[in-house]
């Protein structure tokens, strides 16, 4: 079940319950692939816990299992230790053209044997997200790239530390060149640096590991690249993504629900939007408990943290439909995450496109309908917009939410949802 693109199994979701009672989360996706990956720098043993029950985290163990990395999963406990043997620099297409997130072996590689060799990365249809940052600030400690069919083959006799400024502060970028300087020789100023706080939680981990990081969380990371790193045990952040869809729908269902496990400051921004969207959201100290009220237009800019995350958007957008008024958002990340609009609109919603701005405008009633799952964000979206929708609303494609969510239906369950998984063959006709 826990295969990313085996299950061709349906969300059924009969929409008008509002959400009410608590939901504990777990480990945060985009921090638990990347603490993986960096297993490729341990000299010794890497015991990462509070790992999320994702279909992403097996396929990433297989990538790095396929690079001499031993590696003992245990989803069910949420943990993974990871121990490298005899490192190859050549990644397992079929394991690494499944997940986007495989890309972020690039940096450690090129790191630990100066050399990668990958097949250009899978994941999300969102966008063209292209690798040139990634492979530009690698030349520029000294790498030479190579494209091949399909592939990248990154070599560096030498590879030593650079001063550069990112275009843009893309996440992957500012992974891979971190995990590139914290073994190069000699200094790194990266500057301009994605400050997302997943990558916090890989800095912090890899100065646990013996790292030299300076700069942490701040848009210039200062790096003293160190011989080898070794053994730690690291507890997963939570996940802020996972947390904000779980709000989104207690908010937009009209319902009362406690969040567990949630860092209330990796989401300042979605807060200050909910709450001038007329919800009640009291925050604990690693809590949320979010409360409906009558929804208002929103305007929304997705930006790099800490702006809005395009990883909400969807959710929000589902939201904003439930909310009186026009709301404005903007998507500035991944040019084609509107992609989502066209289902959502199949159900009623009010939603007009210009470019990368988006009109919504509401309340409308949504009605059911078949929607498929685009991508991980997405397809979340998809089943809240069916817990707002009247009538029955099928999400197809699930294998995408699988990719990124921790058990969504028996949660969303939980907190008195009706929705079920089923098998594509039960759907009539
Ligand atoms: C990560 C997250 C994803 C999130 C995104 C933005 C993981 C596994 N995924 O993706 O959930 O939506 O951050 O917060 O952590 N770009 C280039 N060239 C590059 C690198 C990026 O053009 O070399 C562009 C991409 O096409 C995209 C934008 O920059 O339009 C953002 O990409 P990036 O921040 O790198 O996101 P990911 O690391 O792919």
């Amino acid at each position: 079940m826990l295969d990313p693109t085996a299950s061709t199994d349906v969300f059924r979701v009969r929409g008008g319950e509002p959400l009410r009672g608590t939901v504990r989360l777990s480990g945060a996706k985009n921090s638990a692939l990347k603490l993986m990956a960096a297993s490729l720098l341990c000299d010794g043993e890497l015991s990462l816990s509070c790992v999320p029950r994702i279909a992403d985290v097996p396929v990433m163990a297989d990538v790095l299992r396929g690079l001499g990395v031993s590696v003992d999963l245990d989803l069910h406990a949420g943990t993974c230790r990871l121990r490298p043997g005899k490192i190859s620099w050549h990644a397992p297409a079929d394991a690494v053209s499944r997940i986007r997130a495989s890309l972020s072996c690039l940096g450690p590689l090129v790191g630990r044997v100066r050399r990668a060799r990958l097949a250009l990365p899978g994941g999300d249809r969102i966008g063209a997200r292209g690798i040139d940052l990634h492979l530009r600030g690698l030349q520029a400690m000294g790498a030479t790239v190579t494209e091949l069919d399909g592939e990248v083959e990154v070599f560096a006799g030498e590879l030593h530390g650079a001063y550069l400024t990112l275009d843009f502060p893309s996440v992957g970028a500012t992974e891979n060149l971190l995990m590139a300087a914290v073994v190069a020789e000699g200094e790194s100023i990266i500057d301009n640096v994605a400050r997302e706080p997943e990558i916090q939680d890989l800095c912090r981990m890899l100065v646990a590991m013996g790292a030299k990081i300076g700069g942490i969380g701040s848009p210039t990371l200062e790096i003293e690249g160190v011989e080898r790193l070794g053994s730690t045990s690291w507890e997963t952040c939570p996940d802020r993504i996972e947390a904000g869809t779980y709000a989104m729908a207690a908010a937009a269902t009209g319902g009362d629900v406690v969040i567990e496990r949630v860092r209330p400051s990796d989401l300042t921004l979605p807060l200050i939007k909910l709450r001038a969207a007329g919800v009640a959201v009291e925050e604990g100290a690693d809590s949320l408990r979010v409360k409906a009220g009558d929804l208002e237009a929103v305007d929304v800019v997705t930006l790099p943290y800490p702006g809005f995350p395009t990883d909400l958007q969807p959710q929000l957008m589902v939201l904003l439909t439930q909310a009186l008024g026009t709301s404005r958002c903007t998507e500035n990340v991944f040019e084609s995450r509107f992609s989502f609009v066209t289902e959502l609109r199949r159900m009623g919603a009010d939603i007009e496109i210009d470019g990368h701005h988006a009109l919504i405008r509401g309340p409308v009633r949504l009605a059911g309908a078949t929607l498929t799952a685009l991508d991980v964000r997405a397809g979340a979206a998809a089943a809240l917009a069916g817990l707002v929708a009247s009538g029955e609303t099928v999400v197809r494609d699930v294998h995408h939410v699988d990719r990124g969510y921790a058990d969504f239906v028996q949660r969303l369950a939980s907190l008195g949802a009706d929705i079920e998984r089923a098998p594509l063959e039960s759907l009539d006709g």
